[in-house]
């Protein structure tokens, strides 16, 4: 099983702490070590292999160095000259192994979750490759408690989402709008998509060919103009540019009749957002959590980030406030995924 550690997201939901010069996944959020550390140290297990890594070229000596504070090295490192999410990504990984004949299980993992078991997440990570070796493309789905707008949906056969075991999947709905996903927690045999697949190579290639053709042929002549640069693979940004933009889950997931789901029980969290990274930390006795310079008189359920200067906050509840060098965030805790359109506009104002 080879790992692909997906590092190419720009984390926009966790401005202003996470820039384009240095996303989310380089950063300390949760712990001593950054995401991207704590995605390559949870692969300390039997039979998986050193990792590939797919990231930005401008991120590639955080990559290295992020590695070797660890001391652990990739099998390969990817270098995009710019995003066109995750279905590329995942593409070009796969077509690399391929070409060098070895259609192996890619287990695919974002580079910014927290997993708090990891004994359990082997466990998954078991019974999903037996459902891979046949030829499935497996999921990991952990039992959807709360409307998320941010995450796939995955309807299972089995209405007792808590059962164990793989199970095919009926249906997959990437992001759905708020009424849809309301409606998905209410019905109750739905899971949330963890964002992590297993997959072999040849698989999921002859399923993205199939509904993204654009994506594997451009894919397909990048790779092959692509230049070796040390320990790097630069890919050929002059015929990566007319890659179409898309995830793996609305290119391939959405589409494919041989999805199985694995549960996941493993204290997954996907730190996406504020609020997602309040849930996921210890509170104080009002529900605040509080990280660096700050201090509240009578506020609940709210989070303060503050890197530079003394943030204070009175009387607020269910407040998302976070303070940098150059900017500052104000925002309700329910409204913090709107952030990523306003960020959006920011940049494309300039
Ligand atoms: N190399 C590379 N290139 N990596 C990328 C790119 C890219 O262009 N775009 C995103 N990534 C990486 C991100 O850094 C992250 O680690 C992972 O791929 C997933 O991308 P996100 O942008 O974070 O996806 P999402 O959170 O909106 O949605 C996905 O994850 C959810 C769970 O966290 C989907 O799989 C949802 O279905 C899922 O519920
Ligand atoms: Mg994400």
């Amino acid at each position: 099983m080879i790992p692909l550690v997906l590092s190419g997201g720009n984390g926009t939901r966790l401005w202003p702490i996470s820039r384009g010069g240095f996303p989310k996944q380089f950063h300390a959020l949760t712990g001593e070590h950054t995401l991207f550390q704590q995605t390559v140290m949870r692969l300390d297990l039997p039979n998986i292999e050193a990792p590939i890594v797919v990231c930005n070229q401008s991120h590639r000596f955080i990559v290295t160095e992020q590695l070797k504070q660890i001391g652990r090295d990739a099998q390969q490192v990817l270098l995009e000259p710019f995003g066109r999410n995750t279905a590329p990504a995942v593409a070009l990984a796969a077509m690399r192994l391929l070409n060098a004949g070895r259609d192996e299980l890619l287990l695919v993992l974002p580079a910014d979750h927290v997993i708090k078991n990891q004994q359990a997440f082997a466990a998954a990570l078991e019974q999903a490759q037996a459902a891979a070796e046949k030829g499935d493309l497996v999921l990991f789905g952990v039992p959807a408690v709360s409307p998320e707008t941010g995450y796939g949906y995955i309807r299972t056969s089995v209405s007792e989402v808590a059962a164990a075991g793989p199970r095919p999947v009926e249906q997959f709905v990437e992001k759905p709008d708020l009424d849809t996903a309301r409606q998905y927690v209410e019905e109750g045999c739905y899971y949330w998509n963890s964002g992590m697949f297993l997959l072999r190579c040849s698989r999921y290639l002859d399923e993205l060919k199939q509904y993204s053709p654009d994506i594997y042929d451009t894919c397909a002549l990048a790779l092959s103009t692509s230049h070796e640069d040390g320990e790097f693979l630069r890919i050929d940004g002059e015929v990566f540019e007319y890659c179409p933009d898309d995830s793996i889950d609305y290119a391939v997931m959405e589409k494919t009749a041989t999805a199985t789901v694995v549960p996941l029980d493993a204290g997954w969290s996907d730190v996406g957002s504020w609020s997602s990274l309040w849930e996921e930390q210890d509170k104080d006795e009002s529900g605040n959590v509080l990280r660096g310079d700050v201090q509240q008189l009578g506020c609940h359920g709210s989070y303060a980030h503050a890197t530079d200067k003394l943030l204070t906050l009175i009387g607020l509840d269910d407040v998302v406030a976070v303070e940098t060098k150059d900017a500052v965030l104000i925002a309700h805790k329910d409204r913090v995924q709107d952030i990523k359109a306003v960020v959006n506009g920011l940049a494309s104002a300039g």
